[in-house]
C-alpha cells in the first residue's frame, strides 16, 4: 500500500469543516455528510469543459434522493443500472426520457416492470441483450454499448474496456448486433463506450475515442455518441474536453457523458469516532465505522485521505481499523495523525462516491446516517436505520 500519508495534504471547504465540527454535537457516529457548494461546483466544472454535452449521472455513485432532485434542478440527466436504480429516479422525479439503464443483464420480468413503470433509454450489452429487448420492448430507444478492446489502466476490477471484461459488443461484433436490433424495431440512438472507472490516463480516453471514430464511420451516422464517465479524481475534465468536443462534431453526434464519482466523490466525508487505540505489531486506532461503512479500502485497496477533527500533539503513524472481525476491515494504512482521546472524530474523505451507496448490513449494523449541508443549516438525506427496517423483511 501507500507510503505514510501527510494528514494534512487534503483539506476542507473551512466552511463545512466548521458545520461538520457542530454536527459532531448533534450526529451519532458514523455518518456521511456531504458539502451541496462541492457538488455544484464540481458539476460547474464539468459542464464547463463541456457545455455541449448531456450529463447522465451515473447514480450508482451516490443514489441519495435528495442528491439526485438537486441535480434535476440542475438540468442533470441519469444513467442507472438497475430496475431500483430506475424506479428510484423516477421517484426522484425522472422522466424516463431522462433516464439511461444500462448493465449486462436484464432480465424478462426486468422489462416487463419496465414496461409498466416506463421505459427508460436502454444501453444494450449483448446480441442476447437485443433480442430480448426487441422482443419484450419493441420501439425502444437505444445504445449500443462497444468493448473496445483496450488495455485501460485502472484496478482490474474498473477496467470495463479490457477485451477480458464482461462488458459491451466487440468492435467486429456490432455489425451484426445493429442489424439484429433495426431488424428488431429497436431506435438505435447511437453507440456507447465505458473504459473504467477512476481512470487517469488521458491516452485511454484517446485510444477508446480513437475506437468509436472507426466504428462511426463504418456504421454511423447516428444522433448520438456516448463516451461514458471514468473520470479519476486527478483527471481535469477540460483535458478531455476539446477531443472528446471535436470529435463529436466530426461525427455530427450529441456528446452524451455518465460521470459518477468525478461529481460526488470529493462532495462527501466518513465521519468515525476513534473510541481507542492498540498496539500489535502495528498501530491501531480503533474506530465506529469499519468496511460495512466504506468498503472501498477493502475492495479495491483505494486510499482515502483522513484528517482529524480534533487536536492532538503528538504525531504518530496509525492504521485505521473497523470493528468487524476480518483482518481485512482496515480503512486506511499509515495514516500520520495527532494522538487521540477517546471519542475524538476523524472524517475519511472522497467518501461521497461509493461509499454510502456500496455499504451493507454486514454483521446487522444499520445504514448509517447522511446528512447534507447546505450553507445554512444540516439536511438528513437519510436517517440511520432502524432496528425495525433492518429485520423487517424475514418472517
Ligand atoms: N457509466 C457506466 C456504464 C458505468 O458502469 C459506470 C461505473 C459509470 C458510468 C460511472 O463511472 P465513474 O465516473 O463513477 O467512474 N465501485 C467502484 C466503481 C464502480 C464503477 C462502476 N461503473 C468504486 O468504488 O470505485
Amino acid at each position: 500500500m501507500s507510503m505514510t500519508q501527510s494528514y494534512n495534504q487534503k483539506s476542507l471547504r473551512p466552511e463545512f469543516q466548521a458545520a461538520l465540527q457542530e454536527a459532531l454535537h448533534y450526529f451519532e457516529t458514523p455518518f456521511y455528510a456531504y458539502d451541496l457548494q462541492t457538488l455544484r461546483s464540481r458539476l460547474t466544472q464539468m459542464q464547463q469543459a463541456f457545455p455541449s454535452a448531456e450529463i447522465f449521472y451515473a447514480m450508482k455513485a451516490n443514489p441519495r434522493l435528495g442528491i439526485l432532485r438537486r441535480l434535476l434542478e440542475w438540468d442533470v440527466f441519469l444513467e442507472a443500472v438497475s430496475l431500483g436504480e430506475v424506479h428510484r429516479a423516477y421517484r426522484a422525479g425522472f422522466k424516463k426520457t431522462e433516464v439511461l439503464l444500462n448493465g449486462p443483464v436484464k432480465t424478462p420480468a426486468v422489462l416487463q416492470e419496465l414496461a409498466e413503470i416506463g421505459v427508460p433509454i436502454l444501453g444494450l450489452d449483448s446480441l442476447a441483450d437485443t433480442q430480448r429487448v426487441s422482443q419484450l420492448l419493441p420501439g425502444s430507444r437505444v445504445l449500443l454499448r462497444v468493448n473496445p478492446d483496450l488495455p485501460i489502466a485502472t484496478h482490474d476490477h474498473l477496467a470495463t474496456g479490457r477485451g477480458e471484461s464482461k462488458f459491451g459488443i466487440m468492435p467486429d461484433d456490432v455489425e451484426k448486433v445493429l442489424a439484429a436490433a433495426r431488424r428488431g424495431n429497436l431506435e438505435v440512438l447511437g453507440l456507447h463506450v465505458h473504459l473504467g472507472s477512476a481512470l487517469s490516463h488521458l491516452g485511454d480516453y484517446h485510444a477508446g475515442y480513437a475506437v468509436m471514430e472507426q466504428l462511426y464511420q463504418q456504421h454511423g451516422p447516428f444522433q448520438v455518441l456516448n463516451l461514458g464517465g471514468g473520470f479519476g479524481l486527478d483527471l481535469d475534465p477540460a483535458s478531455l474536453a476539446p477531443s472528446a468536443t471535436a470529435l463529436a462534431e466530426r461525427l455530427g453526434a450529441e456528446l452524451w457523458l455518465e460521470p459518477g464519482r468525478y461529481l460526488v466523490a470529493e462532495a462527501g466525508v466518513l465521519v468515525s469516532k476513534i473510541w481507542g487505540t492498540k498496539r500489535t505489531r502495528r498501530n491501531f486506532m480503533l474506530l465506529d465505522a469499519g468496511m460495512m461503512t466504506l468498503l472501498r479500502p477493502m475492495l479495491y485497496a483505494a486510499e482515502h485521505p483522513v484528517i482529524p477533527l480534533y487536536k492532538g500533539k503528538k504525531m504518530q503513524v496509525w492504521d485505521l481499523a473497523g470493528p468487524v472481525c476480518e483482518s481485512g476491515d482496515i480503512l486506511a494504512r499509515d495514516v500520520q495523525l495527532p494522538t487521540p482521546k477517546e471519542g475524538d472524530a476523524l472524517a475519511i474523505l472522497q467518501a461521497g462516491a461509493y461509499g454510502s451507496s456500496m455499504s451493507s448490513n454486514y454483521l446487522d449494523y444499520p445504514r448509517p446516517l447522511e446528512i447534507l449541508w447546505n450553507g445554512l443549516e444540516w439536511e438528513v438525506l437519510r436517517r440511520k436505520q432502524s432496528w425495525e427496517a433492518l429485520f423487517a423483511d424475514e418472517i
